[in-house]
């Protein structure tokens, strides 16, 4: 144990951890799966449920990860299994296993972002219509060439010391992306034809709440909602109780939840403000029920350059270049805090080297994300499931564990607290969260299975 606690690093300030856990829920999950997930599951209707959830799931959950984290200062497989009570490697290896899946997507999108760096340095990018150039790198033999890559610059950062890099990167990145987002937000207000773009995106369809197509109660709305909230916030695979097991026990947990969180959500929220009107005012799809394209995978990708092409010339491009540089640089901050869970885990449990244990799941990420840099079907199916029910089902077992198991989440939490919710916190993981997040996980399953259902019947039988 203690030779592999001095080979993984300290945060050595409270900022320093804030930064680091900042910088693992800020990815790709705020800039490109949001959106995403808004335009398939139902425009506001969706953005209701997902804040809901978000305050009143994903951050007691989060408090939750701390609490457990701080409290047994050991690798998320073995803090579960510190209580003595039931073996709970099986929920281990569940998170070893989200964090391979995950990771092998997140690293094709990522690949994406790079080639569409590059592409704007070259200028190719803004030249081409944004379907037409995104169709031609998002599947095939330069997206699995743009996946390892970032998988080696990944790798190679978790190999060399994550603090300081993540430190570093995010003090800068996260301005920065924020400060271009609202640039291109106010730029995406003035387009004719952007306010159909708002209406799908902040008003929400009363009059559709019982359709068959925008429901407050869609099954599929749920579940995306409650998978997005966990993945959004780096939930339900131990990414951040391996970062707080560094924690010094004076730190305000609830405080750091907060600062965190709302940090989050609300660039997520400014990639919608951007995405939305951009989408009516260009006609990329039509944000109607029933009819949005088979894969919403590319909704990012196709709206964004967008603007930048009605930019054009070198400013187009410069802008271009920034915007998925930043992208890039916050997919890879989060790609670290998936791939030193999957290796900090491998070094506890086979008392590997960290390079031996880097390099054999690297590897395998590598290879069990191609059919996703060669399908993007794949890739939303290896999405739903990681996120619907992998992520749902991890986060279960985290509020188990928290709730019922550990004896003294309470009286952990309150080390530090200023503000007096310890049992407001403990009833919420206690009793409803466990309750809605197995009716969330259920419904899930019952959803997915009767979808491979209609996709195994034939047409009209
Ligand atoms: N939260 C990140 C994002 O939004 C992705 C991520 C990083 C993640 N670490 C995680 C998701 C752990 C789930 C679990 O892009």
């Amino acid at each position: 144990m203690s030779a592999d606690n001095d080979s993984r690093e300290q945060w050595g300030t409270r900022l320093g951890f804030i930064l680091a856990a900042i910088g693992s829920a800020v990815g790709l999950g705020n800039i490109w799966r949001f959106p995403y997930m808004t335009a398939e599951s139902g425009g506001a209707s969706f953005v209701i449920v997902y804040l809901f959830l978000l305050f009143l799931i994903g951050i007691p959950v989060m408090i939750a990860e701390f609490v457990i984290g701080r409290n047994a200062k050991l690798s998320p497989v073995k803090a579960l299994s510190s209580s003595g009570v039931a073996d709970w490697k099986p929920i281990g290896i569940l998170f070893v296993f989200t964090g391979f899946l995950i990771l092998s997507y997140y690293s094709v999108v990522a690949g994406w972002t790079l080639q569409y760096m590059v592409d704007s340095a070259g200028g190719v990018v803004t030249n081409y219509s944004p379907d037409v150039y995104f169709a031609a790198i998002s599947q095939g033999q330069r997206s699995v060439f743009f996946h390892l890559f970032f998988m080696l610059i990944t790798a190679g950062i978790v190999l060399s010391g994550v603090k300081r890099g993540i430190e570093k990167s995010v003090k800068f990145l996260i301005p920065t992306l924020v400060f271009l987002l609202m640039g291109l937000a106010v730029w995406a207000y003035f387009r004719p034809g952007a306010a159909a773009g708002y209406e799908f995106y902040l008003s929400p369809r009363t009059d559709l709440l019982f359709s068959e197509n925008y429901n407050f109660l869609d099954i599929n709305l749920l579940a995306n909602a409650a998978g997005q909230t966990f993945f959004t916030l780096s939930l339900g695979m131990g990414a951040m109780i391996t970062y707080s097991s560094y924690l010094s026990s004076n730190d305000d947990l609830v405080e750091e939840t907060l600062i965190i969180s709302l940090s989050n959500v609300s660039i997520a929220f400014l990639a919608g403000l951007i995405v939305f009107p951009i989408i009516s005012a260009y006609n990329i799809f039509p944000l109607e029920a029933g009819q949005l394209p088979e894969s919403t995978v590319s909704t990012l990708f196709q709206a964004i350059p967008q603007a930048f092409k009605s930019i054009g010339g070198f400013w187009g491009s410069f802008f271009s270049f920034v915007f998925f540089g930043c992208l890039f640089l916050a997919a890879l901050t989060s790609a670290i805090s998936l791939l030193e869970v999957v290796t900090s885990s491998l070094i506890d449990e086979f008392n590997l080297s960290r390079k031996l244990s880097v390099t054999i799941s690297s590897v395998s990420i590598f290879l069990l994300g191609v059919p996703a840099a060669l399908n993007t079907g794949w890739l939303g199916m290896a999405d739903k499931i990681a996120n619907n029910i992998l992520l749902l089902s991890g986060g279960f077992f985290i509020t188990i564990y928290a709730g019922w198991v550990m004896k003294e989440a309470a009286v952990e939490l309150k080390k530090g607290l200023s503000i007096p919710v310890a049992q407001l916190w403990l009833g919420l993981i206690r009793y409803f969260i466990p309750i809605i997040m197995l009716s969330v996980l259920l419904l899930s399953f019952w959803e997915f299975s009767y979808e491979m259902l209609q996709e195994a019947l034939p047409a009209n039988a």
